[in-house]
């Protein structure tokens, strides 16, 4: 399925440049989808801030990345004001009111079918509600000016590129038992070739519904009518009830410190925050230079880091709605992490135990993540998913958009804790109403008050070690933006027990030394899709968009004279082949 991640997606940059006076202030959306970065920079170039380019690109990934790009998922928004404060917007979806602990054990046995891939596996939707929350609080432009833009790529169609035609031909076997999908993404089950128009007209009557009405064309009405009597024909549990009674809900988001800068992090239902920070507050004393990047001992630190952040992650962490007494404040503490930091042995790879807590579950396998700044430097980091890659796979009929399966990030089975990955601890079990635990990592940085990084990655588990190693790549090694993206990388998840890294991310005397330090290693595929947007001394925006999604690009629009340069044009400050 990463294959489908990389053949479809296209990074972009799109850099909004206005230089007034002595002040000199760019804007930035990077993106997956060119087009989407586009709709996103646009919103910038009317005048709109990063919410508004935010919401407004999200949309439009809904649209033409398919794959992770959703209406019918759930993610998280982080916002930065330039003046420091900032909000974290939780939209992860909610367990229906039917949802019970056992729901995915059949005849006493764990079903992961049922977990990942039936009716069941959806949880009510989340995005729509938290991109209206976090545009209610902070966006500038109307609401239907954010939406109309998917609402034509939708009606009008966008053409498939290489990368989409070969992601929609890999999903459409699995597509066979829902029609409705079949037909809204083949040519009554011929794929797709590059070069056709993917128009999706059910879709637009949609986010028509969602432009006009706000989250009740989607909550309410005849968008709910549709999903839920889809629902009941399939024996899925999502209710008329259970659409409106869901809410996005504004959080505080997690602050730390990194060697002085300021750290945002999403605080829980998502791990990210809890896990960075304490990694980063473990690895806080390392005294790394350039030249330590990629050696065996800055590897075993990280890895060893990692190790303690996510034996934490499988044993406390969950909905705090739920979990009223997750220690947040503890784990993410400076003290905690010199007790945990101490415990590592230098020399030695530690050893993770089941009993510590319990694995992490399966692999996930699409998300999408974008980074946004604008000209008064107001950040967002947003991640949102349809868990893996195109969800469920269940459009309902009429409806036009992928339901998620994010219900398969709820833990397994009660009391069912294994190293074959399986979790069964009690923070992260269905129950109703409740938000299933995740790994999405928006995360945002500032040095002496002013934005500084703006950071996130999918990749399931990874995403919290990507964003890891985006940021130790540049604050600690010292790299540009794009350099930080490109750098190999690597993922120790507690158990399984081993570091798993990208091909050509260590080198064969760092492999050697880690394995004689006890270290099981495994070469895995490509780790994340980082879009990474660096501020510096100048107030110039360095832009990192990942080439590890192939169809990448980037554009550079001009805000004086709102015009968009399509030609590929080198960075100034950084090594990238993304253009800006
Ligand atoms: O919320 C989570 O952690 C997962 N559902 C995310 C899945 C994911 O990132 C897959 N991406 N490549």
């Amino acid at each position: 399925m990463r294959t489908l991640t990389r053949a479809i997606a296209a990074a972009v940059a799109i850099a909004l440049c206005a230089c007034a006076g002595a002040e000199r202030r760019s804007g930035m959306v990077v993106s997956t989808s060119a087009i989407a970065s586009r709709v996103g920079a646009d919103m910038l170039a009317r005048g709109g801030n990063a919410v508004d380019a935010a919401v407004a690109t999200a949309f439009a990934l809904a649209v033409t990345h398919p794959v992770a790009g959703n209406i019918g998922g759930g993610g998280f928004l982080l916002w930065r004001n330039a003046d420091g404060s900032a909000d974290a917007y939780d939209f992860r979806e909610m367990a229906p009111a039917a949802a019970t602990p056992t729901m995915f054990v059949k005849d006493g046995a764990y079903d992961a079918a049922l977990h990942h891939d039936s009716y069941h596996s959806v949880g009510v939707p989340g995005t729509v509600a938290g991109l209206h929350l976090a545009w209610r609080d902070h966006g500038t432009l109307p609401w239907r000016d954010l939406v109309e833009p998917a609402v034509k790529l939708a009606r009008d169609g966008f053409i498939v590129s290489d990368g989409l035609a070969q992601s929609l031909a890999e999903i459409l076997p699995r597509m066979q038992a829902y029609p409705a999908s079949v037909a809204q993404f083949s040519h009554e089950g011929r794929p797709y070739a590059a070069g056709e128009t993917l128009r999706q007209p059910d879709l637009a009557r949609t986010l028509e519904r969602i432009a006009r009405e706000g989250p009740a064309g989607f909550y309410e009405g005849l968008t709910a009518e549709l999903l839920v009597r889809d629902m009941q024909a399939h024996g899925g549990l999502i209710t008329l009830d259970d659409l409106r009674n869901y809410h996005a809900v504004k959080r505080a988001p997690l602050r730390g410190s990194y060697r002085g800068l300021e750290v945002v992090a999403m605080p829980p239902p998502s791990s990210g925050g809890v896990a960075l920070l304490e990694m980063l507050n473990m690895l806080e004393h390392e005294r790394w230079t350039r030249a330590d990047f990629g050696s065996a001992a800055a590897v075993h630190m990280q890895v060893e880091c990692m190790r303690r952040a996510f034996r934490d992650r499988a044993r406390h962490l969950g909905d705090p709605d739920f979990n009223p007494d997750i220690p947040v404040a503890r784990l993410t503490s400076k003290e905690y992490a010199r007790t945990q930091a101490q415990s590592i042995d230098r020399t030695r790879a530690g050893r993770s135990a089941p009993a510590d807590a319990t694995s992490a579950a399966h692999e996930s396998e699409q998300t999408t993540h974008l980074s946004v700044v604008d000209g008064a430097l107001n950040a967002v980091s947003l991640t949102y998913t349809l868990e893996q890659g195109y969800g469920s796979c269940i459009v309902a009929p009429g409806t036009g958009f992928l339901l998620n399966n994010e219900m398969g990030d709820f833990n397994a089975q009660p009391g069912r804790t294994d190293d074959t990955g399986l979790i069964g601890t009690k923070p992260n079990l269905a129950a109703p109403g409740k938000r299933m635990l995740s790994s999405m990592c928006p995360t945002i940085l500032a040095k002496d008050g002013t934005l500084f990084m703006v950071t996130g990655s999918p990749g399931g588990r990874t995403i919290i070690n990507t964003v890891l190693e985006t940021i130790l790549a540049v604050v600690d090694f010292g790299m540009g933006a794009q350099e930080a993206v490109d750098a190999g990388r690597f993922h120790h998840q507690w158990l399984p027990d081993r570091i798993v890294y990208e091909p050509g991310a260590l080198s064969p005397e760092t492999i050697a030394a880690l394995g004689a330090m006890g270290h099981t290693l495994k070469e895995g595929r490509n780790q994340g899709v980082a879009e990474v947007i660096v501020v510096l001394h100048d107030g110039e925006l360095d832009g990192g968009c990942d080439r590890r999604e192939p169809d990448g690009a980037a554009v550079r629009v001009d805000a004086l004279r709102g015009r968009r340069d399509p030609s590929p044009r080198r960075r100034r400050r950084s090594s990238s082949n993304c253009t800006m």
